[in-house]
């Protein structure tokens, strides 16, 4: 089996981008693919964090992946933080990038542009330890959107530069994986401004629906959702966003084609769709809710499966670790 690797911050609690845009397509190729998927813990402190919540949240995902499907007896699910290889590679891979490759970074300037001074040295670094979190597992395929495309080139450049540098052309250290971009459509918005993504950084919380959101939280922040004053419900306007935005979530939410859901809706109004699509929203997050809750009362249970999948992935992690030391001329631990 080809192996795929991705991971999500614990930086809050998850929303329906996370589940439709990443855990959900995790969810379908588990059977077809060996999933490395892990909390990146590591990466949630790069910007301001709160300590209290930190476990809690890592635990949280945990818990929401299986809630969502993923099946621990299939995917190796684990802790970044919990394997010292990670921040060990970083640390090797640190010393081969050359500075200007991370400011050059979208996601590095966008960040640091709303930190300013405050901005840390791990944010700026935060590509360097994503391309270690990659390559110590040595996978085909990363599932990755659009926004990430740029940290997994900077992954195969780091990749190629030390394997050009400390290697050999017919014997690389390091393997090159592949982007796996997923299909248009998995881009969700927010609900207070359609041109932008949904985020667990966003001070709104009206502008997301969290996956533990109750039915009747996620019905009035539908109800909520900004909209236009036409009429009728139309896919791919650029000159209407949010109508884009919530006929998406209709139908992936629904299962539905987009060709069925744009003759369903084409006649509507906001008065009729907005509780269609709280209605769905809420059936679909139903039984992702129970599990979850059955989860996070279940600590024992959810501590052996991150046991299982950090002694699994550890194993994998140190010999790619070796290997990049071996080639950097280190001697061997004692
Ligand atoms: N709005 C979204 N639509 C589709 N996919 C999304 N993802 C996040 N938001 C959307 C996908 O979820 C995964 C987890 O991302 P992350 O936690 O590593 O960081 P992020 O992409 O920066 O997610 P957030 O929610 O916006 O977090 P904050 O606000 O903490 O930065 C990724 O696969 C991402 O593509």
């Amino acid at each position: 089996k080809q192996r795929i690797l991705s991971g999500i911050q614990p930086t809050g609690t998850l929303h329906l981008g996370n589940y439709l845009g990443a855990i959900r397509n995790w969810v379908d190729l588990q059977q077809e693919y060996e999933a490395f998927l892990f909390m990146a813990d590591l990466h949630a402190i790069t910007v301001p964090h709160d300590p209290a919540q930190l476990a809690t949240s890592t635990y949280q995902v945990a818990a929401m992946y299986i809630a969502c499907g993923i099946d621990p007896e299939q995917a190796t699910i684990f802790v970044q933080s919990h394997l010292p290889a990670h921040a060990e590679l970083a640390w090797l891979f640190n010393c081969v990038t050359p500075l200007n490759w991370l400011e050059r970074m979208i996601q590095f300037r966008e960040k640091a542009v709303k930190q300013g001074e405050n901005v840390s040295i791990g944010l700026l670094d935060y590509p360097v330890l994503q391309a270690a979190d990659i390559l110590l597992y040595e996978p085909d395929l990363v599932p990755v959107g659009e926004d990430q495309k740029q940290h997994l080139e900077l992954t195969r450049d780091i990749a190629t530069r030390l394997n050009f540098q400390y290697g050999r052309a017919e014997e690389p250290i390091l393997k090159l994986p592949d982007p796996l971009i997923r299909e248009a459509g998995a881009r969700v918005m927010s609900l207070t401004d359609g041109t932008k993504k949904m985020s667990k950084s966003d001070p709104s919380e009206q502008s997301r629906i969290d996956l533990t959101d109750p039915p009747a939280v996620i019905s009035k922040k539908l109800k909520r959702a900004k909209t236009d004053p036409q009429r009728g419900l139309w896919f791919d306007d650029p000159e209407r966003p949010e109508c884009h935005n919530l006929l998406s979530l209709y139908m992936l939410l629904s299962n539905q084609t987009k060709a069925a859901v744009a003759a369903e809706c084409r006649e509507m109004g906001w008065g009729q769709f907005k509780p269609l699509l709280a209605e769905t929203a809420v059936e679909a997050l139903r039984p992702i809710q129970g599990r979850f809750h059955e989860l996070m009362a279940d600590r024992g249970y959810l501590e052996a499966i991150l046991k299982r999948g950090n002694e699994k992935a550890n194993a994998i992690a140190q010999q790619t670790l070796t290997r990049v030391k071996d080639a950097l001329g280190y001697s061997r631990p004692l």
